[in-house]
C-alpha cells in the first residue's frame, strides 16, 4: 500500500488537512506524532515536525524509515524573498537550499552540503506539475516558482533577505523546506514545497506574520486539498 507524506512545521500549518482524515491512527515516535488515515481517497501519513531544520529532518527520515511515502510535501507558509512577491501569494520549490550552511572558508560553494554533495537540493518535477494545476485552480493567487531557501532563524531584516536573494536566487524564505528535502534525496523519496507568503522577511511589515500567518497556513492546504481531489489514489 502506497502512503503519501505531508508535513507542516505547525498545527495552523496542517490541522485543516489532519480535521479531514477518515479512519486516523495516531502513533508517537520519539516527539513527533505521525497522523495515518484517508485522505480524499489516499492513505496519508501527516505530521507537525516543529519548526527548524533538524526537528523536519528528523520526522522526515522517520516517516521515511517507518511508512516509505510515495512522495513527502512539506506545506506551509513562508517569507518572501524576491521583488514582486507579496503576503498571500504561492510559492512552489523547484530546489532548495540550506542558506546557513556556509563552509565557504574552507572552500566550499556557501550552501554546500557535505555528504550529500550539493547546494541545491531537488523537488520532484512531477509533483511540482501536479501542485502547479492544483494551485491553478484557486482564485485570483498568484504563483511563483524558484529556489527556496531554508535555515534555522526566522528572517526579518533587509539586510539578511538581500544576502540570501543575492547567493541562492531564493523566491521565499523558511525554516524547513531544505531539511525535508535532504531526508527525502538521500533515500530516493520523490519531495516536493509548498508555501503561502506570510511576510515581507525585511523587517518592515512590523506584525505581518502575526496577522497572516493562519490565512496563509489555510492557503496553501486548500492546494493540498485541490491537489489530491485531482491525483488518483
Ligand atoms: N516562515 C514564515 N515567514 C518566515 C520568515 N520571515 N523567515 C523564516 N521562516 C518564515
Amino acid at each position: 500500500m502506497t502512503v503519501i507524506g505531508l508535513i507542516g512545521a505547525m498545527d495552523v500549518e496542517i490541522e485543516r488537512l489532519a480535521d479531514l482524515l477518515t479512519d486516523r491512527e495516531d502513533e508517537r515516535i520519539g516527539l513527533d506524532v505521525f497522523m495515518r488515515g484517508r485522505l480524499f481517497g489516499h492513505e496519508a501519513v501527516l505530521a507537525v515536525c516543529g519548526a527548524g531544520k533538524v526537528n523536519a529532518a528528523l520526522c522526515a527520515q522517520t516517516m521515511i524509515t517507518r511508512w516509505r511515502p510515495a512522495w513527502i510535501l512539506n506545506l506551509g507558509v513562508a517569507g518572501a524573498a524576491a521583488p514582486g512577491v507579496t503576503i498571500g501569494d504561492l510559492v512552489l520549490a523547484t530546489g532548495a537550499v540550506q542558506h546557513d550552511m556556509d563552509t565557504s572558508p574552507i572552500g566550499d560553494p556557501p550552501g554546500y552540503i557535505s555528504k550529500v554533495g550539493k547546494v541545491i537540493l531537488p523537488c520532484d518535477e512531477g509533483l511540482l506539475r501536479m501542485l502547479r494545476r492544483a494551485a491553478e485552480t484557486i482564485r485570483g493567487v498568484r504563483i511563483h516558482e524558484g529556489i527556496i531557501a531554508t535555515g534555522d532563524q526566522f528572517v526579518n531584516s533587509g539586510d539578511m533577505r538581500g544576502r540570501i536573494r543575492e547567493r541562492f536566487g531564493a523566491v521565499a524564505v523558511e525554516m524547513e523546506g531544505a531539511a525535508v528535502a535532504q531526508a527525502c534525496c538521500i533515500h530516493g523519496v520523490p519531495c516536493g514545497i509548498l508555501r503561502a507568503v506570510s511576510d515581507s522577511a525585511d523587517g518592515e511589515g512590523g506584525m505581518d506574520y502575526s496577522v497572516f500567518r493562519d490565512a496563509a497556513a489555510a492557503r496553501s492546504q486548500e492546494v493540498v486539498r485541490a491537489l489530491l481531489k485531482e491525483v488518483d489514489a
